[in-house]
């Protein structure tokens, strides 16, 4: 799969991370509670092995619901893991947060040996979002274009709680394809990383599987059993509209819609991969 990332920046983010990494206590790595596997830095696993770790399933009100418990339940499981679901409009993520962290580092605190916790992510995963919550000001930069390098801060949250924010940090291979087109569809990669009618086909799949009437709700395309995803495709575009001269389909124009509706959670509370898919499909990119 020809995912192109940005090497020097992504040399530098490693560098910078295992510097930071020796003094801290927690390491809080923000995934897409839509995408949590795939969201995640298989990079960051590897420097941070060992750390007690927080795993933030961020954007949960995009993400169906029942799935993000079977993920939460499912990082809880791991030895000196914790996991909770957050989403832009939490009330209080800082309690969260920070109720989280003091619990996998209970031996740490107080002045004299505040808590120091790393948070880091994929870019687009809602980091700056979160960290402007957190301190309720605007000071990390916000945007959707993936691969801007934003500058490190130490932001602290309580008198001995010091929360240090990363570059976003991207990992030199996807290795499991499907990973590469959930990635694709959340907007975490460049558009021009992936074909875009490819990603919608891939998307439209696994949304034929496993949510059906969602789809049949938002676009109204009826009975859909023993389709074929080009064919979803293109009845899509005729709903909407989005013709070419002589009654063709504008594909180009039906790919677009269905992923600004994904992306947007107008399709419905979406998750794109669950636990067991996931090691299937990493057996499955071992294999081949
Ligand atoms: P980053 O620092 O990790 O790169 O991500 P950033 O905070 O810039 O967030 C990327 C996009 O995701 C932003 O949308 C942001 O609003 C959105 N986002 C962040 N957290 C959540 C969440 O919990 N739920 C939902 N639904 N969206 C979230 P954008 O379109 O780029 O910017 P804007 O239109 O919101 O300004």
């Amino acid at each position: 799969m020809a995912i192109q990332w940005f090497p020097g920046h992504m040399n530098k983010a490693r560098k910078d991370l295992a510097e930071r990494v020796k003094d801290i206590d927690v390491v809080i790595e923000m995934l897409d509670a839509r995408l949590p596997a795939s969201s995640a830095n298989p990079m960051i696993a590897r420097m941070t092995r060992g750390k007690p770790a927080l795993k933030i399933l961020n954007k949960q009100d995009l993400a169906d619901p029942a799935i993000t418990q079977v993920w939460l339940d499912y990082y809880c499981a791991k030895p000196g893991t914790r996991a909770i679901a957050l989403d832009a409009g939490e009330r209080a993520p800082v309690t969260k947060l920070v109720s989280a962290c003091r619990a996998l580092a209970p031996n740490r605190g107080g002045l004299e040996k505040p808590l120091r916790v790393l948070i880091c992510g994929i870019p687009n995963v809602g980091k700056s979002t979160l960290i402007n919550s957190l301190t309720g000001r605007r000071i990390a930069k916000t945007g959707n274009e993936p691969g801007i390098t934003k500058g490190q801060q130490r932001i602290l949250l309580a008198d001995d709680f010091e929360l240090v924010d990363t570059p976003g940090m991207l990992w030199p291979k996807i290795e499991v394809e499907e990973g590469g087109y959930n990635l694709a569809a959340s907007g975490a990669v460049g558009r021009n990383a992936l074909d875009e009618e490819e990603v919608v086909l891939e998307l439209l799949r696994y949304l034929m599987k496993h949510y059906t009437s969602l789809l049949q709700e938002r676009y109204n395309v009826g009975d859909i059993e023993g389709w074929q995803d080009f064919e979803v495709l293109e009845q899509i575009g005729r709903r909407r509209g989005a013709m070419l001269g002589g009654g063709r389909v504008n594909i180009q124009k039906a790919a677009e819609i269905v992923l600004t509706d994904f992306r947007a959670g107008s399709i419905g509370p979406i998750t794109l991969e669950r636990p067991d898919e996931w090691k299937a499909w990493e057996k499955a990119a071992r294999e081949r």
